[in-house]
């Protein structure tokens, strides 16, 4: 029925929508699996880790030790997370993108290792420090390899994640009538308004899920060892889970039961850095003006990506507050 990987680097909302009323879950021939659309079966696939096994994922820098004011270095992990990206995309079916993504570990690799070393001789206030000395309590034995993989992890789920979050935040703030000086009028909600932009829009619009067994799902019989996969962001806007779903709405509740950040075993271990991050962009540009408008003639942006997606470029500016 759909073909979902039509909708690179396009509004998928329609589509969710249309496959939504056919059923909670179909089949999709282009990514060779069956989508949980409904928010229930979405969910369900994402906390039943013994049906649905997973197949595997500025701040980040600073966070593990990195030279974040380096730029140069940062755009260059940037782009090699960018081509694991694309590689993640792939289903591991593309031998070339196989190869650039290995190419692109390699790249993180050898920023990452002299700082590792450096750790392990002499702690610093950094993960990469708390990883050397609690990694032994969780798995033994612990060297070099396994803090290296967990820094490859972080830096791959946390860095790109969350810049698309923060432009779709201003992508609302810009959008949604009313929606800034209501938060500069009541600054306390600003953490309600990243949530509900996170259910609206939340950056990863689904995982993958292989079944370990013969399993019912919304009326479908999915067979051992086919995909099922959880649509996050379909899920997210499913009119029985949350009225009137395509409207934002601060005052929902519950407000945080939305899966931008999963469910289950699996839920995202950076949700609260990511959250904080982007109330702190939030709370930082609304006292700073009265207001943010498109720069005149620069285009609109558009909703872009596959895996990871947001609205961009953004061309726009901050209105100065009058004094
Ligand atoms: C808006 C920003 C973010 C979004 C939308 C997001 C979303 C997600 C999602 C959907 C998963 C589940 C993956 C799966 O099981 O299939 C996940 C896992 C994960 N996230 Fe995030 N994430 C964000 C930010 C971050 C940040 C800032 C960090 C690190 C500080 C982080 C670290 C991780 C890690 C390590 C996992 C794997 C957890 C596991 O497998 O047990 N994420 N994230």
């Amino acid at each position: 029925m759909g073909d979902y990987r039509a909708y690179v680097d396009r509004d998928p909302y329609a589509f969710y929508s249309d496959s939504l009323e056919r059923g909670p879950v179909c089949w999709d021939e282009s990514m060779g699996a069956r989508l949980a659309l409904g928010y229930d079966e979405a969910r369900s696939v994402l906390v039943q880790e013994s049906v649905f096994g997973a197949v595997p994922s500025d701040v980040i820098a600073a966070l593990l030790g990195l030279d974040w004011q380096d730029e140069q270095l940062l755009a260059s992990c940037r782009a090699w997370n960018s081509t694991i990206f694309r590689w993640s995309e792939t289903f591991g079916a593309d031998e070339a993108a196989t190869n650039e993504a290995l190419a692109a570990a390699a790249g993180l690799d050898e920023v990452l290792l002299p700082v590792i070393r450096a750790r392990r001789e002499h702690r610093a206030d950094d993960l990469i420090s708390l990883l050397w000395d609690k990694g032994p309590d969780a798995l033994q034995p612990w060297g070099e390899a396994e803090v290296l993989a967990q820094c490859r992890v972080l830096f791959f789920a946390g860095s790109d994640t969350t810049a698309h979050l923060l432009r779709n935040l201003l992508h609302v703030l810009l959008t949604e009538p009313g929606v800034d000086d209501r938060l500069r009028a009541d600054p306390t909600q600003v953490g309600a308004f990243v949530d509900e932009v996170l259910r609206l829009y939340g950056p990863i619009h689904f995982r993958v899920r292989v079944a370990l067994t013969d399993v019912e799902l919304g009326g479908q019989v999915i067979r051992r060892g086919e995909r099922a996969h959880p649509m996050n962001a379909a899920a997210n806007q499913e009119p029985r889970h949350y009225p009137d779903p395509h409207r934002i709405q601060i005052d929902r509740s519950p407000l945080r039961d939305h899966l931008a950040f999963n469910a289950g075993p699996r839920f995202c271990v950076g949700a609260a850095l990511a959250r904080a991050e982007g109330a702190e962009v939030v709370e930082q540009v609304l006292p700073r003006s009265s207001g943010m408008d498109w720069v005149d003639g620069a285009g609109r942006p558009r909703f872009r990506g596959y895996m990871p997606r947001s609205f961009r470029p953004h061309f726009a500016a901050l209105a100065p507050r009058a004094t």
